[in-house]
């Protein structure tokens, strides 16, 4: 790969350094033994200054590069759509966008034809003609962009694509979503940043699950005050993966490979995006710094070694990544968010999707609900009583088709009526390149915290000091 993602190397890299660990092993048998002569220490700083550590250092924006902070897209009659990676996720992400009326799909992008040939399919199944096609080896997603029949660029290729594809797309005028996560280093967050502001180009981490029912529903509790303040929330990617990993096509053929080198939170995002959005993240907070640990690597490895004959490849890989990884983020506002990430235990589905306030809680899997002065006690309810009063206004208008289509549970659906919506109308989107920088960037964060023994590292501002002043449009 010509543009690889520099996640080995650079200030960000996970550092297992020995100088790390032995430093705080010495100060740990200092600290003993200043307790056992009665000598009272001075606290350790809090950031450690290491250069994973200064990610807090917030690089300086070109003159005159104005935020995209609510920033509303130019009106679009119809929007037309490209999509590069037509894969599993390309390819049922383009069944739901074509779904949507005023959507035109001009070019598709693929290293492997017959992904492309059946994405083609798909178009002119749905009555449209056939769309420009792009499959002459990994660059040529670079021809595509030079066109100039495109609004709107959908992204769905393997993780070290995102960002490079995402920057190409902005310089080349479009407007771009990137599935998620949308980058695994700060440099890549930051250039994000920097490209969406230079080319006045929205970046957007199609992040589905802050469409699903329940996220929207609560939402829009917590916009109307029912939970109170709020202190506290819970997230995590939980979903038994191993197989697909191990398999020798689709995700299997990339996925598994930061198994091997990474040991952090790989996949924050769906988890943390919803609970990003009812924090009011980038609208009145943000997030400050995380420390993060990860449990031992057991799963991968087991799964192989009974999986696979003693002579397969498979054999040679060793496993970096710790099954369950947890971190604690603490936002500017003083609140505190639990962030899991766990994709090869055999342990049923969970986000958790939790959020408590002064006058209420909410945890989903399964959904329910606590608000003060509910008759029965301190129990959880189901969220039925509150549907008719709180189900958000984009389910109730288009919640049937959304279900009909299915893209996980309807969740894909809304997200892209709801994007396409924003580009015709002229609305600033849900969420922009600071959400999909900030949502991101946990990955980093949590290799750094997790490589330094859980010291914390602090989030950048991607807004530049911009996060307190706008309010939530969605
Ligand atoms: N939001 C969600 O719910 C969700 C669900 C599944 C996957 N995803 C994300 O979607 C992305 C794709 O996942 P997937 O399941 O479709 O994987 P996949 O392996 O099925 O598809 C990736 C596609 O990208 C193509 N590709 C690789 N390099 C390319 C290049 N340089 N130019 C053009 N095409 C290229 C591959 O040939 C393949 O068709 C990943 O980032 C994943 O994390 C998101």
């Amino acid at each position: 790969m010509s543009e690889p993602s520099d996640e080995h190397s650079g200030p960000n890299a996970p550092s297992d350094t020995p100088g790390v660990t032995r430093r705080r092993a010495i100060a740990g048998i200092g600290a003993a033994a200043a307790l056992a002569a009665g000598r009272v220490l001075a606290p350790a700083p809090l950031f450690a200054s290491t250069p994973a550590w200064r990610a807090d250092l917030v690089p300086p924006a070109a003159p005159g590069q104005a935020r995209m902070l609510g920033v509303p897209f130019e009106k679009h009659a119809a929007v037309r759509l490209a999509v590069i990676g037509t894969g599993l996720r390309g390819r049922s992400v383009l069944r739901e966008f074509l779904a949507v009326e005023g959507v035109q799909v001009t070019a598709l992008a693929d290293i492997v034809p017959d992904k492309a040939a059946r994405a083609v399919k798909l178009v002119t199944d749905a009555g449209q003609p056939a769309p420009a096609v792009f499959t002459n080896g990994e660059r040529d997603f670079e021809r595509l962009l030079a066109r100039t029949d495109i609004d709107f660029v959908y992204i769905a290729t393997p993780w070290e694509w995102h960002t490079p594809m995402a920057v190409a797309a902005m310089r080349a005028g479009k407007h771009v979503g990137v599935e998620v996560p949308a980058a695994f280093t700060l440099e890549d967050c930051w250039q994000l940043v920097d490209t969406s502001e230079a080319t006045r180009r929205h970046c957007l981490m199609m992040e589905n699950v802050c469409y699903g029912y329940n996220e929207l529903l609560v939402l829009n509790m917590v916009r109307a005050g029912a939970f109170g303040e709020l202190k506290h929330a819970e997230a995590a990617y939980i979903h038994d993966l191993r197989a697909i990993l191990f398999e020798d096509r689709d995700e299997g053929l990339w996925r598994r490979t930061p198994h091997l080198s990474r040991d952090g939170n790989l996949y924050p995002t769906h988890g943390l995006g919803p609970v990003a959005q009812y924090l009011g993240i980038h609208r009145g907070d943000r997030f400050d710094y995380m420390v993060s640990m990860s449990s031992p690597e057991l799963s991968l490895t087991a799964y192989r070694n009974t999986h696979y004959p003693a002579g397969s490849p498979k054999h040679a890989e060793q496993y970096r990544c710790g099954d369950m990884n947890t971190s604690l983020i603490k936002t500017v506002q003083g609140r505190t968010i639990m962030l899991q990430h766990d994709v090869v235990s055999p342990r049923p589905y969970d986000r958790l999707n939790m959020i408590s306030g002064t006058k209420g809680a909410f945890r989903d899997y399964p959904a329910r609900l606590y608000l003060e002065g509910m008759p029965g006690g301190e129990k959880w309810n189901p969220i039925d009583s509150v549907k008719a009063q709180y189900e958000h206004p984009l389910w109730t208008n288009v919640g049937e088709l959304a279900r009909t289509l299915g893209g996980h549970g309807g969740m894909d659906f809304i997200m892209c009526y709801r994007t396409i919506q924003c580009l015709r109308e002229g609305l600033a989107p849900d969420f922009d390149v600071y959400d999909a920088a900030a949502w991101s960037a946990p990955g980093p964060l949590s290799e750094a915290s997790v490589a330094s023994g859980s010291q914390p590292a602090r989030f950048p501002d991607f807004t530049r000091g911009s996060w307190a002043g706008t309010t939530s449009t969605g």
